[in-house]
């Protein structure tokens, strides 16, 4: 198994991506940790993998708060002892123009997308450079590179997670610890039904943007799993400080 004696923690797990990667990493043969501010869905989670055999440890956190990413690190330590993988993907989205979003919705998009991942990579840095070792996702997304009119404080907030992926790989590289963000187009979760929500039709507006993707389809959250056991994995041994896009296309066309 590729991630076997692997120790993962994967941030925004009890749903959706984060969920997925959780469970794909454990069927790899990893021991993962899932960090998420809503305990019930975390039981359920952890129940779920642990019912499959994976082991399995829930650690109600909130990756906005720094305190928060120490204990969840320290707590993954305790239990295991070391920790190979850090997988920093909660976010939260607010669907609207720049000029109807309030202070508070910024300040809250950017304290959890983007400083809660600075804040988890502050976490487990000691924890890899002891190691000597350790890789650490991001999770971006498509619209840190290309224009998503309805999410501009989102998209800012994945423009700098590329940024400081690039920052990480170069100065931890010689450390042994690589870094990577993952893109995804638009993932089959919660967050995009919500986005899908706001159309009178969601029927014919997912169908819409189906027809946008050159594939002909969108993203599973299991799409993402299979991509981030192969980065975490040392299939990956190469891949560092920079993004992987996974969009069936989408951001490849113009026309
Ligand atoms: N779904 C998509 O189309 C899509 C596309 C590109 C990128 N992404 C990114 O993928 C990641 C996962 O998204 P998803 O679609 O699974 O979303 P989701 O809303 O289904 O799940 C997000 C999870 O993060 C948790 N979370 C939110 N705030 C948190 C906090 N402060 N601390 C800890 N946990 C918190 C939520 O409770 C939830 O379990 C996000 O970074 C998102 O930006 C999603």
């Amino acid at each position: 198994m590729i991630l076997g004696n692997r120790v993962a923690i994967v941030t925004g797990a009890a749903r959706g991506i984060g969920l997925a990667v959780a469970s794909a990493m454990g069927e790899a043969g990893a021991r993962v940790v899932l960090a998420d501010v809503t305990t019930d869905g975390l039981d359920a989670a952890c129940s779920q993998l642990r019912a499959r055999g994976i082991e399995a440890l829930g650690v109600t956190a909130n990756v906005a708060d720094p305190d928060d990413n120490v204990r969840l690190v320290a707590q993954a330590v305790e239990r295991y002892g070391r920790v190979d993988v850090f997988h920093a993907n909660a976010a939260i989205v607010s669907f609207a123009d720049l000029l109807e979003t309030s202070a508070r919705q910024i300040g809250d998009a950017l304290a959890v997308n983007l400083e809660g991942a600075i804040h988890g990579c502050r976490a487990v840095l000691p924890v890899m450079q002891r190691q000597r070792g350790g890789v650490i996702l991001l999770t971006a997304s498509v619209a840190a590179f290309v224009g998503e009119p309805t999410v501009p404080v989102y998209s800012a907030t994945k423009g700098g997670l590329t940024a400081l992926c690039r920052s990480l790989a170069t100065r931890h590289g010689p450390e042994g610890i690589r870094c990577v963000t993952i893109c995804p187009g638009d993932v089959t979760t919660r967050m995009l039904e919500d986005y899908l929500a706001r159309d009178p039709d969601p029927v014919a507006a997912r169908s819409a943007m189906e027809a946008r993707y050159p594939l002909g389809r969108l993203i599973e959250p299991e799409d993402i799993g299979r991509l981030a056991v192969f980065l975490a994995s040392d299939h990956a041994r190469c891949i560092t400080g920079t993004d992987v896009i996974i969009d069936a296309g989408l951001t490849a066309r113009c026309y």
